[in-house]
């Protein structure tokens, strides 16, 4: 185990009991794999364990990706959020066996979040988010999450649910779009509902704000631990970025040692 090993900072995911890092990794838009491999497999020594995957991202090249990085770790060290089409959930009889060739190609019998990956309208959420459930009454997935949903579909989705509850919603949130913070943020913490924000650092844009810079200055941290730490100042919510370069993935993950005052909080609210 590294020195400042994050471990300790871990969340509980919903209701579920489950421990999270509040700091997650997503593979989407991965330049070099070969780099990315080895930045994540830095963030394990630290003590990270949500990565964020899906057959969607680089036409399927990501579940051969993380099929090839679970062979270098133990299984039981990652918790993997899979975001899965909604194609695959049109049709409850079948999305079972779908996601079981997934699971197939990375050599693993169960992901720990099955995710609705996007909001789409032309089929009926009942038919996806009961595929979602078959899917974890399978054993292919422990929890459910959904991803991309307004206020009124998460709460639409809450009432459709019969066996299982909504763990998580992935929607994007950070420093520079803060829109989920009116309605949606407190509405997950009532309902106890973990809220991943992705796109924490708006693509890179977050550390180029001048308040964010001048915050950063004040504690010798750098713009992207200020950026997440606002983050994970929030109850119930944790990050997710993407990086695939080791000495960004050390910082990123040092924003969990950063504790930032009420004034410079609010100071980032009114960005
Ligand atoms: N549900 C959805 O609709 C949705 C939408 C968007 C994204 N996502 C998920 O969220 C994940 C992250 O979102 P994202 O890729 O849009 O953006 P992001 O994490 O906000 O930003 C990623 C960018 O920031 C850079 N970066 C990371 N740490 C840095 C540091 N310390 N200093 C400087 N640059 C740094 C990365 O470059 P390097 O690689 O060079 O570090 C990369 O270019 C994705 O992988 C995806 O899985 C989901």
């Amino acid at each position: 185990m590294v020195e400042n090993n994050v471990s300790k900072y871990r969340k509980v995911l919903g209701k579920t009991g489950e421990k999270i890092s509040p700091l997650g990794f997503g593979t989407h838009n991965i330049r070099d794999f070969i780099n990315a491999e080895k930045a994540l497999l830095k963030t394990i020594e630290y003590g990270i364990n949500v990565f964020e995957i899906s057959e969607t991202y680089a036409n399927g090249l990501v579940i051969e990706f993380f099929g090839r990085f679970l062979t270098k770790i133990k299984r039981d060290e990652v918790f993997i959020v899979f975001r899965v089409s909604p194609l695959i959930l049109a049709n409850p009889n079948t999305a079972e066996i779908k996601f079981k060739n997934i699971l197939q190609k990375m050599n693993i019998s169960h992901v720990d979040v099955i995710m609705l990956g996007w909001y789409e309208d032309a089929i009926p959420l009942d038919f996806q988010l009961r595929s979602l459930e078959r899917i974890v009454d399978s054993g292919y997935a422990r929890y459910i999450g959904v991803s991309g949903l307004k206020l009124k579909q998460l709460s639409n989705a809450l009432n459709i649910m019969k066996k299982h509850e909504i763990a998580m919603i992935q929607n994007k949130y950070n420093v520079l779009d803060k829109r989920i913070e009116k309605d949606l943020i407190p509405f997950a913490i009532k309902n106890n509902i973990t809220i991943q924000a992705c796109s924490a650092l708006e693509k890179g844009h977050a550390l180029k704000h001048p308040v964010v810079i001048h915050i950063a200055s004040k504690y010798g941290k750098t713009p992207a631990q200020v950026a997440l730490s606002y983050i994970f100042s929030k109850p119930n919510v944790v990050a997710l970025i993407k990086s695939e370069n080791i000495d960004h993935v050390i910082e990123d993950i040092m924003s969990l040692n950063l504790v930032l005052s009420e004034e410079d909080l609010n100071a980032l609210k009114s960005i």
